[in-house]
C-alpha cells in the first residue's frame, strides 16, 4: 500500500474474469432508459445543405459500394488499396477474420503477405508526385503570433533524420518506442520516424502521470523515449520533463532501463534549456543531436500485419490495454475514411483539435490526412485561450476547410458568445465534424447555426480506439444528416444490434452494438494479453465484436449512439475506467474502499463521481477529499480527477457483495425517485445515509 504506482493486487483484483463472462454490462433496461431519454429530446431537424462531395454523387452511390464492400471485402479493399505504395503486392486470400471464440483464436488479417510503410505513403509519395512543396504541417502556437510552417519536403526530410537516429540507437523493427509530447510538430514527426524504420510507437498523452508513464514505458518496454522539455497550456506552463524524469525514475526501481531520452526544447513553453533537468548518458537534447543527421533514410518495408502502433486505453475493468493496430488495414481505412469522410484533397487545409495523446490525434491528425496529402494544422494550445475566438481566429488565419471537434468543445463554446464566432471569417470552411461522445441537440444546433451558419455538412463520427477508423459516419452530401445521429455505417462496417443474448435485432429499435466482420483497422490484439482480448470484445456475444456502447437505429436505419453502457465513462470525450479510478483512491492511506460512476456533466459530457468508504476514525473534510483528488491526478492525471467527492459509510453492496453500481448512478445524477428495486442490498439503510450527506 505504499504510494506509489497502482499495485499488483489491486490490479488483479479488477482483472476481467476469464471467457466465461465478458462484459460487466448494464441491463439493456437501464441502457434502454438513456435511450428513451434521448428519444424525448426534441428532435431537430439538419437544415438543407448544398455540399457536393467529390467522389459520390449521393446515395445510390454509397449503397452500391456499401454493398459491395460488405459482401467482397477483399475485392472492394483490395481495389481502393491500389492507390496506395505496396513494395510487394498482398496475396489473392489476402483477406480473412475469425470473431467466433469457439472457432478458435480470434484474429484479423488484411492484405496478408503485402508489404508496404504507411510513412512512405504519408510522405514520400507526395513528394514524388510532385508535392513537396505544399506545406504539410501549419503549427500554431499556445501564444498566439507564434507558428510555424513545414512542407511535406521539409518533414520527410525531419522524419528522415530522427529515423536515423533512432536507428544509430538500435531501434529496430518491431521495437517500441514511447512519445511523451505536447502538440508539436515533432510529435507527428516522431510517430512517422517510427513508422518509417518499423518500430513500434506508443504516444504516451502527456497529460499523464509519471506513475502512468511508467506503467506503459514498462509494459510495451520502450528502450528510448521521446520527449519534451515543457509546455504552456493557456497560462500555465507545465514541466513535461520532469514527469518523464519521474517515470523513469520509477522504473528504474523496478528493474526496467530506459536507455536514452530524446528532448526537444520547446521555446514556446517560456522557459530555456537551463531549468531542463537532463541525466548524463541518458538524456539528450534534439536540436543537438537531430539536425547533423542525414535528411534521408531508407524505409523499413513492412508486412501489411506488422504492428504500427500501441495506444493504451481505458476498459471497464482492470489497468489500461495497449491496443494494437497493425499497417496495412489501418493505413488503407485510416486514408479512405479521411477522404471520404472529410472529402479531403491534396492540399486542403484541415485542422483537427485532437492531441496526438488519443486514438483521433493518431488516425486523424497524423496518418489519414497526410496520406490524403492535406495540409494539417497542429495546434499546441487550448481552443479558448486566451480568448473564446481562438478557434475561429485560428481558422480564419489558415483558411482551414475542415474543422473536426469533440462536444466538449461546442458546448463549452456555446455559452461564451456568438460574437466570438462571428467577428471572424469563416468562408473557408467547408466540412464540420465531431467525435468522442454523443453531441446534444443543443451543442448541434449552435455548431450547425452559428458556426456553420446553416451552410455546412456536420459529420458526427462515431468510432473507437479500437476501431481505428470512423465506423459510424456521415458522408457529407451523400445523404442527409439528423441531428444527434451518427447516421450510417461506413463502407465495411457491418453493425449488429443485439438484445441482451445476443440476438441480432432488425429493424428499428435498440441494444448493444456490436460489428459482425472485421474492417481492414480492425483492433489485432491487447499487446502481450490476447486472452484478454478475446475476453473483452468478442466473448460477450457469440460471433461479434462488441463495442461497449448501446445504440438505437430508427425507421431509415440511422444509428443513434446512446453512450458506454459498460464502466467506462467518457469525460470531455477522454475515456476512463471507474476502476482505475477506483484502484487509485484506494492507494490514499485513509480510504479503504471507493466506487465510481459517471453523471451528466453540462460541459464534460460526463463528470466523475467518486462514493468513497474510509478507513475507521477517519471523517471526511475538505482536505481530505483535496488529498483524494490529489492521489488521482498523481496516478493517472489531472483529467481523471473526480468531481465530487461523496463520503460513503458503506458502498451498497448487495448481499453477495456486489457494488450496486445502478443505485449509485441515480443518487448521483440526483433521480432518487428512480432508485428502483433495492431489496437486495445488504443494509438498505445505507442509501438513507448516502442521501442525507450529499456533498
Ligand atoms: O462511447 C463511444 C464514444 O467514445 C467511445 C470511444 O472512446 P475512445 O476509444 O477514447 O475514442 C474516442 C474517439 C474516437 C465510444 O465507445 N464515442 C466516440 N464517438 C462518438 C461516441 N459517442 C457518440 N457519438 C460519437 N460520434
Amino acid at each position: 500500500r505504499s504510494a506509489g504506482r497502482l499495485s499488483e493486487a489491486a490490479l488483479n483484483r479488477s482483472l476481467p474474469p476469464k471467457k466465461e463472462q465478458a462484459c460487466r454490462c448494464q441491463p439493456l433496461r437501464a441502457v434502454q432508459k438513456t435511450m428513451a431519454a434521448a428519444v424525448e429530446a426534441p428532435v431537430l431537424e439538419a437544415p438543407a445543405v448544398d455540399y457536393k462531395h467529390s467522389l459520390l454523387a449521393g446515395r445510390e452511390d454509397y449503397d452500391k459500394m456499401y454493398k459491395r464492400s460488405i459482401e467482397d471485402p477483399a475485392g472492394f479493399w483490395g481495389d481502393i488499396a491500389k492507390g496506395y505504395h505496396w513494395e510487394q503486392q498482398w496475396e489473392d486470400d489476402h483477406h480473412n477474420h475469425n470473431f467466433d471464440v469457439a472457432a478458435g483464436r480470434i484474429s484479423t488479417e488484411f492484405f496478408k503477405g503485402g508489404r508496404t510503410n504507411i510513412a512512405y505513403n504519408c510522405l514520400d509519395r507526395h513528394v514524388q508526385e510532385g508535392r513537396g512543396d505544399v506545406d504539410c504541417l501549419l503549427w500554431e502556437a499556445n501564444d498566439p503570433g507564434t507558428d510555424r510552417r513545414m512542407t511535406y519536403s521539409e518533414t520527410l526530410a525531419e522524419v528522415c533524420r530522427l529515423a536515423n537516429w533512432l536507428r544509430a540507437q538500435g531501434i529496430k523493427k518491431g521495437d517500441a518506442v514511447a512519445i511523451y509530447m505536447p502538440m508539436l510538430c515533432e510529435l507527428p514527426i516522431a510517430m512517422l520516424a517510427c513508422a518509417r524504420i518499423g518500430a513500434v510507437h506508443s504516444v504516451i498523452f502527456a497529460g499523464f502521470s509519471p506513475e502512468s508513464i511508467a506503467s506503459r514505458i514498462q509494459d510495451c518496454k520502450a528502450r528510448v523515449v521521446l520527449a519534451a522539455s515543457a509546455v504552456k497550456r493557456g497560462k500555465k506552463a507545465i514541466d513535461l520533463k520532469s514527469m518523464v524524469d519521474k517515470a523513469l525514475d520509477v522504473s528504474s526501481k523496478e528493474g526496467f532501463e530506459v536507455k536514452k531520452c530524446l528532448v526537444c526544447h520547446n521555446a514556446s513553453s517560456g522557459s530555456g534549456k537551463e531549468v531542463t533537468h537532463m541525466k548524463d548518458g541518458r538524456d539528450v537534447w534534439w536540436d543537438t543531436e537531430i539536425p547533423s543527421q542525414k535528411p534521408e533514410s531508407e524505409v523499413e518495408w513492412v508486412h501489411s500485419e506488422d504492428p504500427l502502433f500501441l495506444l493504451y486505453t481505458s476498459g471497464s475493468t482492470g489497468k489500461p490495454k495497449g491496443v494494437l493496430h497493425s499497417t496495412g488495414g489501418y493505413m488503407v481505412m485510416a486514408g479512405t475514411t479521411s477522404r471520404y469522410v472529410f472529402d479531403l484533397q491534396p492540399g486542403d487545409v484541415y485542422w483537427c483539435t485532437a492531441d496526438c495523446g488519443w486514438i483521433t490525434g493518431h488516425t486523424y491528425l497524423t496518418y489519414g490526412p497526410l496520406l490524403c496529402g492535406a495540409t494539417n494544422v497542429v495546434f499546441e494550445g487550448t481552443p479558448t485561450y486566451p480568448t473564446p475566438a481562438r478557434s475561429w481566429q485560428v481558422v480564419e488565419k489558415f483558411k482551414v476547410k475542415q474543422y473536426y471537434t469533440a462536444p466538449t468543445l461546442i458546448r463549452s463554446l456555446l455559452g461564451s458568445g456568438n460574437e466570438h464566432v462571428t467577428a471572424h471569417d469563416r468562408s473557408s470552411l467547408k466540412i464540420l465534424g465531431t467525435v468522442g461522445e454523443p453531441i446534444n441537440p443543443e451543442a448541434w444546433k449552435w455548431y450547425s447555426e452559428v458556426v456553420g451558419e446553416g451552410k455546412l455538412p456536420i459529420v458526427d463520427t462515431w468510432w473507437q480506439t479500437e476501431t481505428g477508423a470512423h465506423m459510424i459516419t456521415p458522408l457529407p452530401g451523400v445523404f442527409p444528416a439528423k441531428p444527434g445521429s451518427a447516421t450510417l455505417p461506413f463502407f465495411g462496417v457491418a453493425p449488429a444490434m443485439v438484445n441482451e443474448h445476443g440476438h441480432e435485432i432488425q429493424g428499428p429499435g435498440e441494444g448493444y452494438l456490436c460489428i459482425k466482420q472485421a474492417w481492414p483497422s480492425t483492433i489485432r490484439t491487447i499487446f502481450g494479453d490476447h486472452d484478454r482480448y478475446e475476453t473483452t470484445y468478442f466473448a460477450g456475444f457469440k460471433g461479434l465484436y462488441f463495442s461497449g456502447d448501446g445504440c438505437r437505429r430508427d425507421e431509415d436505419g440511422y444509428y443513434w449512439i446512446t453512450g458506454r453502457v459498460d464502466d467506462v465513462i467518457n469525460v470531455s470525450g477522454h475515456r476512463i475506467g471507474t476502476a482505475e479510478v477506483e484502484s487509485a483512491l484506494t492507494l490514499h492511506p485513509k480510504c479503504a474502499e471507493a466506487a465510481v460512476v459517471g453523471y451528466e456533466h453540462p460541459i464534460k459530457g460526463q463528470g466523475i463521481y467518486a462514493y468513497v468508504s474510509l478507513r475507521e476514525g477517519e471523517a471526511l473534510d475538505d482536505a481530505l477529499k483535496k488529498e483524494l483528488v490529489m492521489t488521482v491526478r498523481g496516478n493517472i492525471g489531472a483529467f481523471a480527477a473526480p468531481d465530487v467527492v461523496h463520503w460513503a459509510p458503506g458502498l451498497l453492496k448487495t448481499r453477495s457483495g456486489k457494488i450496486m453500481r445502478r443505485v449509485l448512478r441515480k443518487i448521483a445524477s440526483k433521480e432518487e425517485s428512480q432508485l428502483g428495486d433495492t431489496s437486495t442490498l445488504a443494509d438498505p439503510g445505507v442509501v438513507d445515509q448516502l442521501l442525507s450527506n450529499r456533498p
